[in-house]
């Protein structure tokens, strides 16, 4: 650290010879990514709740009416409009949230958790701090959560079940109408993490895409997961997580004994009311016209993308359910296949099960980088 400081200018020069090192989602270049630019109207709300700490709403009582009304409106999303829950992080704040809220309102000891094999790997991470034992489901020829594996797995341990709505690696929508059913049969908390699909999957229904129910109208569904920092658009990190029951919020209810607010349910402590006023202005500005049509356009260019890897001679892993296409090929290993993408200029990243390149078509993606990217793929074969 410098004895002296150094003038403002000569910082922002540095500060820009550290930024055109890194990618931006705007060249087009990102295909793996489920981050994308940030609408200008988030940015704009962000940057004008910078100081705004959600941690001590008592201070900030006009930063708290806008996240209860961001709860209210991605309840509306979700399909229950009277829903509760937080604006954090992302996805896996949200998911250790759940399975925190699941875990302390059981009262099980030993508690098992049961995710399906396609699972973000946040629920690992949830699994380890909060001391579950972890079960996978297995997959059926889908690549979705298979029902019979789930109920083989089911014990007098299991204090939660994960559905996912929009699967990491694959796009993949789980079976949540059953998993619901099977939930409620057996009286256990069930979790979807819709991290990814929840800012799409309800507005393609709305312009009649046939994808299953996954959300709050499901009875069985306790809590949903979902990123304004993927679909939503909004700057990172901005995650949502909301739970049918004001309870769950209670079971994981801290102590605060020197801010404006008696209880605490976050995992963090002092957070930005800046994520939550973009969130806001956001819904507002789009509408689910404006994020139908993010979707809609995302949808179209998977299926651009999707026939031209068929075309240019490579394997689809099956096919799209949302913006998210994966593919191998019969002579050329997955990783060369990346590397070589790489050296050409593209960042596209790898699916675990089954191994695959995948792309997720994320809003910053526009016809001709796809375009452009084929005749790359093409010249690799
Ligand atoms: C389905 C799903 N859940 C959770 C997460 C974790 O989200 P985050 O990276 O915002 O913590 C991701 C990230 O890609 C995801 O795809």
């Amino acid at each position: 650290m410098e004895d002296k400081g150094i003038p403002s200018e000569q910082i922002y020069q540095m500060l820009r010879k550290y930024k055109e090192k890194d990618l931006t989602h705007r060249s087009g270049r990102i295909l793996g990514s489920m981050c994308t630019c940030p609408h200008p109207v988030g940015v704009k709300a962000y940057s004008m709740f910078l100081e705004s700490n959600l941690g001590d709403p008592g201070l900030f009582p006009g930063t708290k009416a806008l996240e209860d009304e961001v709860i209210i409106m991605l309840g509306e999303i979700l399909g229950k409009k009277d829903a509760y829950g937080h604006i954090i992080t992302g996805g896996t704040e949200a998911n250790l949230m759940a399975m925190r809220a699941a875990r302390n309102s059981s009262g099980i000891k030993d508690p098992e958790i049961i995710v399906p094999k396609s699972a973000h790997f946040s629920f690992k991470k949830a699994a380890e701090m909060l001391k579950l034992d972890l079960k996978m489901a297995d997959l059926d020829q889908e690549y979705k959560m298979d029902i019979s594996s789930v109920e083989d797995l089911i014990s007098n341990k299991t204090v939660a079940v994960v559905g996912v709505a929009g699967t990491t690696e694959l796009g993949k929508i789980d079976p949540i109408s059953d998993l619901s059913r099977i939930c409620l049969e057996n009286d256990i908390y069930l979790h979807v993490d819709a991290a990814f699909g929840g800012y799409s999957i309800p507005f393609l229904k709305d312009i009649g895409y046939d994808l299953p129910k996954f959300d709050f109208t499901l009875p069985g569904v306790s809590s949903i997961t979902i990123d304004p920092h993927k679909m939503g658009l909004a700057p990172i990190p901005t995650g949502g997580i909301l739970f049918r029951e004001r309870k769950y919020l209670e079971a994981m209810a801290i102590e605060t004994p020197y801010l404006t607010e008696d209880l605490q349910s976050t995992v963090v402590g002092t957070r930005t009311g800046a994520a939550t006023a973009a969130t806001w202005a956001l819904l507002k500005h789009m509408g689910r016209e404006g994020y139908a049509e993010v979707s809609k356009k995302c949808m179209e260019i998977t299926s651009i993308l999707a026939e031209g890897v068929e075309k240019a001679g490579f394997e689809l892993i099956t096919n799209p359910e949302l913006n998210i296409v994966a593919f191998h090929s019969s002579e050329i290993p997955v990783e060369k296949l990346a590397q070589k993408l790489e050296d050409k200029g593209w960042a596209v990243s790898l699916a675990s099960y089954p191994r695959a390149i995948r792309i997720i078509v994320m809003p910053h993606l526009k016809v001709e980088h796809i375009e452009a990217f084929l005749v790359d793929l093409e010249s690799i074969k």
